[in-house]
Order: C-alpha cells, then structure tokens, then sequence
C-alpha cells in the first residue's frame, strides 16, 4: 500500500453525468488523481434510497457504464485510480449499519438535504434508507480510510456528518479513521439551463459531457438570460445571467467575455451572439471528452474490466478496513471466545464420546 493520502468520491449511478458534475467534482477529481490515492464508487446503493424497483435496480450496469465512460472521458486513468461498485462490496452494508449506532435520528431529520432529495423524488414520507444516505455515504467515505473528499456543495453536510462520525468511533474505541476534509469545487453549484439555481438531469437544464455538438447549440440556444431584455438595444443584467455564469466557467477567451459583458450591459450585443459565442465555448471545452469518449467506448468490455478490477481492488482494502473496525469495537473478540469455547467443548465431547463407545 502506498503512503500517499487519499480520496474518496462518487456519483450516483442515475445516468450520464453534466458540467455541474464537471466543475462541482469532477475537476477536482482528475487534478489530485497523481498526488493522492483514488477510490471513486458508483453509488448505486444510494440510488435505491428514492429508487428501489426492479426496473432502476435493472438499469444499474448500463447507467454504470456510462458514468464510467465520463469519467475517463474527463481524464480519470484506470491506471492510477480505482473505479468500483459500491453494491459489490459488502463491507459497505457492515460499516453503515455500525456508523448507524453513532447518529441521531434528529441530527439526520435536520440535513436540508434529505427533504430535498425525498421531494424530487415525490416521496410523501421519508423512507428509513434515505434518513441513513449521509450515514451510508459515511461508510463509503471512511471503508477506504480517505482523506479527502471532492464532491459538490450539495453534498458538503454529509462530509461534515462524516467527520463527526469518524471522530466518535475514534473516541468511543480506537483511531481507526482520519477524519476526512472536504474540497467543493469551483463552482460549487452550477446554474441550470434554464436559470434553476442547480443543474441537474432530473429538472432538464444540463448540458450532458457526452452531448455532442449539435444538441449543445440547441440547449445554449435555449437558455434562459436577462428576462427583462426583450430586444438587444436595451441594457442587460450580466450577474447571476446563466449565459454569462457558463462564459466565465467555460470560456478560455477572457478578452471576449469580457467584451461581450461590456456590450450587453450597455445594449451593444444580442443575445444570439452571446450564445453561439458560448456554445462554441462549451463545445471546445467538450471535443477532447468526447474524443477520448469515443477511444474508450470503442474497446469492448474496457469499462466493465475496469469496473471489475477496481472493485476487487476496493474489496481488499475494504476487508482491511472491517478487520480494524472490528477489532477496535472489540466485536473480533466477543466472536473469538465463542468460538474458541465452542470448539474446546466440542472438541471434548467428542474425545470423550470416543473413548466411551
Ligand atoms: N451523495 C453523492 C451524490 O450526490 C454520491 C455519493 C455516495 C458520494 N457516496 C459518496 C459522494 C461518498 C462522495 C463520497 O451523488
């Protein structure tokens, strides 16, 4: 094992994955994969906390698959980094149930969060699953001892209900875990297409990694800019302008964007020029992901090998990880006397019944 650091991070496995995903995580992601040790899961437990039918349990590999195909599109190496199935390793199932004696159910009620993710997904009553997602995540963050966690602001409570986990197990039994930091993007919420303050597959505004040209042109074409604009003469708002927030993340040519602002705020510019200055922006941004796409999608089975390799990568380190926990709980020795006695009687009943038959 190396004596580098690590991360820990993931998605669920809903689908493919967007810009907000890019600069709120992924980013982040392809950055540290040289300095620390990676780990990133397909959180596909997490999706059944508010999807738990057949039919999504049934679209997992295929959603896998593609969350997997971005993320090497982005630049993550499978060489350097573990890509594994949170579902195949089970001591995920063991972890979250110890982490669950050291949380409040109030402390969970009061994550923002939660009710958000219960609401999207129309649920009128909060299932006992997704009261636990924080803590769930917690035993994915704390299987590989990570360091570090990369996601977006959405998620900042759950690391932070992770920490005081960590804490707590040390405390109550030994230092098991270091107590992780967490590292929110850039852009640590990306607006929607259509102005919603969060893009997201779900709500229909996000421009997708794997897009591909065309259908870029036609989303930004579609966004939503300064309402009160109706002609290109007439002075427009730039700030928290969705059109303007992508051009500042997205495009390179800060002479332009910058030019571009000018003549907005003064009624200079329209908002068709604004816009396939953006696409062209975000398609430049896109073309290298789409050609390394591309590469791997032509390699048959690759993203299922890698899936594969990382999770029995993951289970090795996760069986570690348990085998500590489980010693500092003092569990592996409640388990050791009952079985050692177990066997010594045994062991003497059947000696004795030898010598009496
Ligand atoms: N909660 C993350 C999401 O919003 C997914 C996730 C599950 C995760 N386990 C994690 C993120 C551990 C970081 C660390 O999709």
């Amino acid at each position: 094992m190396s004596d580098r650091k690590r991360i820990l991070t993931g998605d669920r496995p809903t689908g493919r994955l967007h810009l907000g995903h890019y600069v709120g995580s992924l980013e982040n992601r392809v950055r540290l994969q040289d300095e620390y040790e990676c780990y990133f899961l397909v959180a596909d437990l997490h999706m059944l906390t508010t999807k738990p039918q057949k039919e999504h349990v049934e679209a997992i590999s295929e959603n896998a698959r593609q969350m997997v195909y971005d993320s090497l599109a982005c630049g993550i190496d499978p060489a350097k980094s573990v890509i594994y199935l949170q579902s195949a390793v089970v001591e995920t199932y063991e972890l979250n149930l110890l982490l669950e004696m050291l949380v409040t159910v109030p402390r969970l009620q009061r994550l923002p969060s939660l009710k958000d993710m219960a609401r999207d997904a129309e649920l009128s009553e909060m299932p006992f699953g997704l009261l636990g997602y924080p803590v769930l995540q917690s035993a994915d963050i704390l299987l590989p001892r990570a360091h570090l966690v990369p996601v977006g602001k959405d998620n900042e409570a759950h690391v932070e209900l992770t920490r005081e986990l960590a804490r707590r197990f040390n405390s109550y039994y030994d230092e098991v875990f270091p107590v992780p930091d967490v590292m929110i993007g850039n852009v640590p919420t990306l607006v929607g297409t259509d102005g919603n303050g969060k893009m997201s597959k779900s709500l229909g505004n996000a421009i997708m990694l794997s897009d591909d040209a065309r259908t870029v042109e036609k989303k930004v074409n579609g966004m939503y800019t300064d309402p009160k604009r109706v002609r290109a003469d007439i002075p427009g708002t730039v700030e928290g302008n969705p059109v303007f927030v992508y051009h500042d993340v997205f495009n390179p040519n800060r002479a332009e964007v910058e030019d571009l602002k000018e003549r907005y705020r003064t009624g200079r510019v329209g908002d068709v020029e604004v816009k396939e200055k953006l696409a062209a922006a975000i398609n430049g941004f896109l073309e290298p992901l789409r050609e390394r796409r591309a590469q791997f999608e032509s390699r048959t089975g690759f993203v299922d090998e890698v899936l594969y390799d990382g999770t029995l990568k993951m289970r090795e380190q996760a069986r570690e990880t348990i085998v500590a926990v489980r010693k500092a709980m003092g569990l592996a020795g409640v388990w050791n006397r009952i079985s050692r006695s177990a066997e010594k009687a045994r062991k003497r009943r059947d000696d004795h019944g030898a010598t009496t038959v």
